[in-house]
């Protein structure tokens, strides 16, 4: 069977095998946002581990370490329910850029409470694209990424209480 296409976006591709109805395309289309914006933000965390100075240099270098690899995780997480659906993620870096909502860390050096701010504004950023997906699953049915969605709306959730922790001013 020829391999048939019924999305234009870069971030996601009918699978020849796998017979995928409309809205099952526009979930993962949804899905390929919510996995670029956790990928890009995943990058920017790693980066903010590595580069991260001033007295709090120890635990925000491991505070970003553990967010780093818990995004990473959950980038793997919401690639494969895309599988899931029949749909193909695509794992490019160029297609990541093309539909995230997040602004990469750039090459200006941040202070420590400078990073800590601009990632709180990601992860809200984060989860009102999850908050989008979740609706969407919702009105189609599709428990599986409705629960994915409200797990990982939990996790930026609490991840955003700890970085406010860490805001004195
Ligand atoms: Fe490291």
């Amino acid at each position: 069977m020829a391999k048939k296409t019924v999305t234009k976006s870069k971030a996601v591709k009918v699978t020849s095998s796998a017979k995928v109805s409309n809205a099952q395309a526009s979930m993962a289309k949804q899905l390929a946002n919510v996995l670029s914006d956790t990928y890009v933000l995943a990058v920017k965390t790693h980066g903010y581990h590595w580069n991260v100075v001033g007295m709090s240099f120890a635990p925000l270098h491991a505070f970003f370490g553990e967010q780093y690899a818990s995004l990473t995780a959950a980038a793997d997480e919401i690639a494969e329910r895309i599988r899931a659906l029949g749909m193909m993620p695509d794992g490019s870096m160029e297609s990541f850029l093309q539909n995230t909502v997040i602004t990469e860390a750039g090459t200006k050096a941040l202070t420590a409470e400078g990073m800590l701010a601009d990632l709180l504004a990601s992860h809200e950023l984060v989860r009102e694209r999850l908050v989008e997906a979740e609706n969407m699953a919702d009105d189609i049915d599709d428990l599986a990424t409705q629960d994915l969605m409200v797990k990982q709306l939990g996790e930026h959730e609490k991840t955003m209480w700890m970085i406010r922790s860490h805001i004195t001013k």
